[in-house]
């Protein structure tokens, strides 16, 4: 069965709120991409396909789905009718290189 999961972010407590702000940090977001990742990871491993969607109609889905917050992404589920092949991308992939710096010490 496919299966749409919403993830709406909440409200920061006090203490968050001030380490967000004095920080200067979105933890909410580093949460939901953590979460994401995760939760996308697990669905491979299990058999599951999954993509990851942030292009839509928010207002509509949080009222859809009742989030009080917004809603942030949303990860679609389900059993792959064929056996999951990596398509070709149309952009190749930046080298490691290009998005990593290594210090040694
Ligand atoms: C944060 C995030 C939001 C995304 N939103 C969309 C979306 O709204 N619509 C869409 O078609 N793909 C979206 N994508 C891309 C797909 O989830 C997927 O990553 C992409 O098709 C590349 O898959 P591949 O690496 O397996 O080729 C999003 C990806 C990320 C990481």
């Amino acid at each position: 069965m496919p299966v749409f999961i919403v993830i709406s972010e909440g409200r920061y407590n006090l203490s968050e709120a001030a380490g967000a702000l004095l920080k200067q940090n979105d933890y909410k977001s580093i949460d939901i991409g953590i979460l994401s990742a995760y939760l996308t990871a697990e669905a491979a491993a299990q058999g599951l396909a999954s993509c990851i969607l942030g292009w839509f109609k928010e207002r509509a889905v949080r009222k859809l789905a009742g989030c009080k917050g917004k809603v942030r992404l949303i990860i679609a589920l389900g059993y792959p009718k064929t056996e999951p092949i990596p398509r070709e991308r149309r952009k190749a992939r930046k080298p490691l290189s290009e998005i990593t710096a290594w210090k040694e010490s």
